[in-house]
């Protein structure tokens, strides 16, 4: 079996994902950990209802609903398919990509129950930042609450590999987390509990746990002077780059290819969320 390389809740959770009988157990047991909003008392279909209305929130604010049902689109850590089973219906096509095999096979289950099971077909990130798709392959990639979960290096391949696979002219949007105040004592306190995580026993029990794993799980902030100076430095440039943010929470400013890169508040972002979106040269 392929290893995983991840954080150690998302080791658990696939863990856990492999072990139970059926996808409602498995959204009980670790659909918290896709979505901080759920509980522990939910059923998958309540569980993807939630991804339904995210779906429909964001191809409206990046004003993708017109080009979707002409489009394919790689979503980059689709988890359990909470958000696939409705990319699989509005879009013509899905690759899911996640660096675990064992969310894959139950998001293939969710889309089977509840999206567009012919339209789906999933692709293993195995090393956790090479994603196996032809160059100029999809015409839209989208990620969402992922490129925080992973180490910082892999968070940055993986943006260029989003802009490798995307066609010219194609569309991406990509979610990060960036720093906030509450990082100065949120930043060492995550360390200490990945560290912790590492211990035998105890970490396995703590990795399990929602308080122990909202503090250590979130393994990077990147601000976009950063993703930007990567995307530069690889002589990759944009079509109409734009940064969403939380509103009245602009990002520092930031250029690409000598141009100031235009930012917007997005109505439904998290204070620590920011999002690139743009077209593909
Ligand atoms: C918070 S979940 C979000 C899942 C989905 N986007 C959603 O909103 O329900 C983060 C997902 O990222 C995946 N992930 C973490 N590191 C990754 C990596 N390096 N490459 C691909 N997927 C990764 C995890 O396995 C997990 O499924």
């Amino acid at each position: 079996m392929a290893l995983r390389r991840q954080i150690i809740p998302w080791r658990a959770a696939g863990t856990r994902a492999e072990m139970r009988r059926n996808a409602d157990e498995v959204v009980r047991d670790t659909g918290w950990v896709f979505n901080n909003q759920t509980g522990s008392s939910l059923t998958l279909e309540e569980f993807v209802q939630t991804g339904d209305a995210e779906v429909e929130i964001y191809l409206d604010r990046f004003q993708w609903s017109e080009m979707a049902p002409q489009s394919s689109v790689l979503e980059i850590g689709s988890g359990i398919g909470r958000m696939t089973a409705a990319l699989t219906r509005r879009f013509a096509s899905v690759i899911a990509t996640d660096v675990d095999a064992a969310f894959l096979e139950r998001c293939r289950e969710t889309v089977a129950r509840f999206g567009t099971v012919s339209a789906l077909r999933t692709v293993h990130i195995a090393d956790g930042s090479s994603i196996n798709a032809a160059d100029d392959s999809v015409d839209a990639v989208f990620s969402y609450i992922t490129l925080q979960h992973c180490k910082a290096s892999d968070a940055l391949r993986l943006t260029t590999e989003a802009l490798r696979v995307v066609k010219p002219g194609g569309y991406i949007a990509l979610n990060y987390r960036t720093w906030v105040p509450a990082d100065i004592i949120l930043v060492p306190a995550g360390g200490v509990m990945r560290w912790l995580w590492r211990i035998p026993v105890v970490g396995q029990r703590l990795s399990q746990w929602r308080w122990s794993t909202r503090l250590g799980w979130q393994a990077n902030r990147l601000d976009p002077r950063r993703v930007l100076a990567l995307l530069e430095a690889s002589n990759i440039s944009l079509k109409d780059p734009v940064i969403l943010h939380h509103p009245g929470r602009p990002q520092r400013s930031v250029s690409l290819d000598g141009a100031v890169v235009r930012q917007r508040d997005l109505d439904v972002a998290n204070k620590s969320h920011w999002w690139l979106v743009a077209q593909a040269h």
